[in-house]
């Protein structure tokens, strides 16, 4: 950030005590919902923190894989698989496990690679759900808080890589991150 250039703080969304209890509670719906042998689909990287904690507060035993995909241009919806699945899907139930579910392209796309695989079932658990931008209906049946439209920072969640490892989400300032990547970064980060 450029000398005299002031950042609006980052706004406090979700605390670490929050999000711990509603990773509980989507465990518990999960638990509940299905069996052992459930395929949870990690989408890399955003939902790895968010999935490391679901798996510990599940009753039941899933199986675990992970998607990586890159979009071809922002807001297309046009995805490309970078890693694809080890396991075979066919007549499984399957959860896509998402960070946050913005326009719904990205999902909407994933769904339909995943579907073309004939699982038995297919739903989504996303922690977050930012409703008001969605541009495609989705249907996801396992949300964890629905958020304001803003960009939101922090458990997974980047801007340029940074601020994944967060124990809090916050909504940053995009003006300035797009100025400077790390502008959140002393403030996020002091003690
Ligand atoms: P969608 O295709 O617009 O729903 O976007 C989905 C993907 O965009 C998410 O999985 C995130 O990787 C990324 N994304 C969307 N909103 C945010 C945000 O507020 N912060 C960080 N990443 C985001």
């Amino acid at each position: 950030m450029p000398d005299g250039v002031t950042v609006p703080p980052a706004r406090p969304l979700l605390s670490a005590e929050q999000l711990r209890e509603g990773v509980r509670r989507l465990g518990r719906e999960l638990s509940t919902t299905y069996d052992d042998g459930v395929v949870l689909v990690a989408v890399l990287k955003g939902s790895v923190p968010f999935l490391a904690d679901l798996v510990r507060t599940l009753t039941i035993v899933p199986l675990v894989d992970f998607l990586s995909i890159s979009s071809y241009g922002e807001g297309t919806g046009r995805v490309r698989i970078l890693k694809d699945l080890d396991l075979d899907i066919h007549g499984r139930d399957v959860v896509l496990v998402e960070d946050v579910v913005d326009t719904g392209l990205t999902l909407t796309y994933v769904l339909g690679e995943l579907e073309r695989r004939q699982p038995r079932s297919l739903e989504v658990c996303t922690l977050l759900d930012k409703a008001a931008r969605r541009i495609v209906p989705v249907k996801l049946r396992f949300v964890g808080f629905e958020v304001p439209d803003e960009f939101v920072l922090g458990y997974g969640l980047d801007f340029g890589e940074r601020y994944r490892n967060l124990d809090v989400v916050v909504a940053g300032d995009l003006d300035a991150l797009r100025g400077d990547p790390d502008a959140h970064v002393e403030e996020l980060y002091a003690g």
